[in-house]
């Protein structure tokens, strides 16, 4: 029995605690309340080839074509293949999904060949996966300490051997174990536009850099199409997202003079790849002065739309908008961080007795761009194959990828001639404005300039996004050429035949 301490409550850390407690003593540790990941918003669904009419075949073809090139084949299949199984394994936990007569409903979304998205609440699946998974872990009684903030994967003999933790009071400890596994989420609060919670700010990936670990395709993050876009009282904007199911069921996208400007952007029209709507959203609002596009739900129906969509439907309502009768203002808004930490098809970084799961991970599943719904799938997949690679006599090393990788540049851990102090409004500024939808080197550059003056705060979440700020635009500036949710202008099509995965790996500060 091993003493495995898992780090983050969201799907992939609450099934990876789950799985480790039938063999394992766990310890989950997570720095706010237990439900406050991204997981509990997840509207659309999540997806798996679970009817007789589709199959594992199919949805693999999806996620190949959705990623651009980029993804590791033997993840997407391990991703797909085990999709099945583990989404009846959450039946049986309770997770109660939306029904159609006998059998289960069935969402469609961009990109997917087949109606294959399951659903819960019309529009609240994350709230009942996150509810069904935090009653299983009480009842198996595993220890869940909450308000516990992660300051460091610690490592001795080049393993990882703890977490370094500061708590709600305050106070630091540590903890130690055989295996930790990273859950901690993604990294949406980078930039000023994002679909993501507050506890978003990508500290597992900075943590796992800092012990040591191989981060992969940071450029790659997702901007979803369609946040909700409403001018706040302060002159700044909130977002709120209206998920891609909504035009899964007919709404469709209008410019400001009421035209539908996807229907020649792409032959799937508002059904084409995320960042296809997402760049054309942008191209639209540039061309009418920053104006948001609109979404245009009207020819729905006011019943539907508040049965099928609930959670939407009161966020537009507490608006003032009633979109059964008035298409609502959207923009594009960071959603999801395809890149993270590299790990191989079991959640194995580099570092040895450190695993990483869900959207903290870089399987290479998702490739250059995710496919909907595919990351709640995702985060249950790997962290159930992490939980039971645990204490395996391994004999080989993690192999992350199966394509050629190209080194985005040692970075230092810290930067010296830094002299503006830290602001973290500045930074999701610099990040949304350089090293968001449109990208060039000029832009790139500027960022970097901008990044690296900053101070570096006090270890938290702010350090935490400077680190990783800097290493995305490092990333960014690395890849000379455009292929899924990584656009650059100034080299617009996809360079390699065979793309390459961008890799980082920490140089530590030089000792005297
Ligand atoms: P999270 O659920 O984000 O959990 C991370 C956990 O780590 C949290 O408990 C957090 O508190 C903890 N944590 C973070 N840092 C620390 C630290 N330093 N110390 C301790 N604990 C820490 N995907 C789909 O497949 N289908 C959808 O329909 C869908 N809809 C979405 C809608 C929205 C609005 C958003 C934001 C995302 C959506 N996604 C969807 C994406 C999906 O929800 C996430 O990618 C997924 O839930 C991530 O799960 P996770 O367990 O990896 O991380
Ligand atoms: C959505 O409902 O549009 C989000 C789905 C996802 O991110 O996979």
């Amino acid at each position: 029995m091993a003493r495995v301490v898992v780090v983050g409550s969201g799907i992939a850390g609450l099934v990876a605690a789950l799985r480790a407690a039938e063999r394992h003593e766990v310890t989950v540790v997570t720095k706010g309340t237990i439900a406050d990941g991204s997981t509990r918003y997840a509207q659309g669904g999540i997806a798996a080839a679970v009817f007789s009419d589709d199959s594992v075949a199919a949805h693999v073809a999806d996620t190949l074509r959705a990623g651009a090139g980029l993804n590791v084949t033997a993840a997407v299949e391990a991703l797909c293949g085990d999709g099945p199984q583990r989404v009846r394994e959450l039946i049986a936990l309770g997770v109660a999904f939306d029904r159609d007569g006998q059998g289960l409903a069935r969402g469609l979304e961009a990109a997917h060949s087949s109606a294959r998205v399951l659903h819960a609440g019309g529009d609240a699946t994350g709230a009942e996966i996150e509810r069904a998974l935090d009653d299983a872990v009480r009842r198996a009684g595993i220890r869940v300490v909450t308000g516990a903030f992660l300051r460091d994967v610690l490592v001795s003999d080049g393993a990882a051997s703890g977490v370094a933790l500061r708590l709600a009071d305050g106070t630091g400890t540590r903890l130690d174990a055989d295996a930790v596994i990273l859950a901690t989420g993604g990294w949406g609060q980078l930039y000023a536009h994002t679909t993501n919670p507050a506890i978003a700010t990508g500290d597992g990936v900075a943590a796992a850099w800092r012990a040591g670990a191989l981060l992969a395709d940071l450029e790659f993050t997702q901007f979803h199409p369609t946040a909700l876009r409403l001018p706040s009282g302060d002159g700044g904007s909130r977002t709120f997202l209206v998920s891609e199911a909504v035009r899964g069921e007919g709404a469709v996208l209008r410019n400001a003079r009421g035209e539908r400007f996807m229907l020649d952007a792409h032959p799937d029209a508002e059904l084409a790849p995320r960042d296809v709507v997402a760049r054309a959203i942008a191209v639209e609002m540039a061309a009418q002065d920053g104006l948001p596009v609109v979404l245009d739900a009207t020819a729905l129906g006011a019943d539907f739309l508040a049965r099928r969509f609930p959670t939407i439907d009161a966020a537009c309502r507490a608006a003032g908008i009633d979109w059964s009768r008035v298409p609502v203002p959207v923009t594009p808004a960071a959603h999801y961080a395809m890149g993270g930490v590299a790990t191989d098809v079991h959640g194995r970084t580099s570092v040895p007795g450190l695993f990483a799961v869900g959207e903290v991970a870089c399987t290479g599943a998702h490739g250059a761009n995710r496919l909907a719904s595919n990351s709640l799938l995702e985060g249950l997949v790997f962290a159930h194959r992490a939980a039971d690679a645990i204490g395996a006599q391994w004999t080989d090393a993690p192999d992350w990828t199966d394509g050629p990788t190209v080194a985005a540049g040692s970075m230092p851990l810290e930067e010296s001639d830094a002299d503006r102090p830290f602001d973290r409004t500045l930074l999701q500024d610099v990040l949304w404005v350089g090293a968001g939808l449109h990208r060039d080197r000029a832009g790139l550059e500027r960022a970097a300039r901008a990044l690296a003056a900053l101070r570096m705060p006090e270890p938290g979440e702010d350090a935490n996004l400077l680190q990783l700020g800097r290493l995305v635009v490092a990333s960014a500036l690395s890849r000379e050429e455009s292929r899924g949710a990584h656009f650059r202008s100034d080299f617009p099509l996809p360079a390699d035949a065979v793309p390459h995965h961008t890799v980082l790996a920490p140089l530590p500060v030089p000792t005297e």
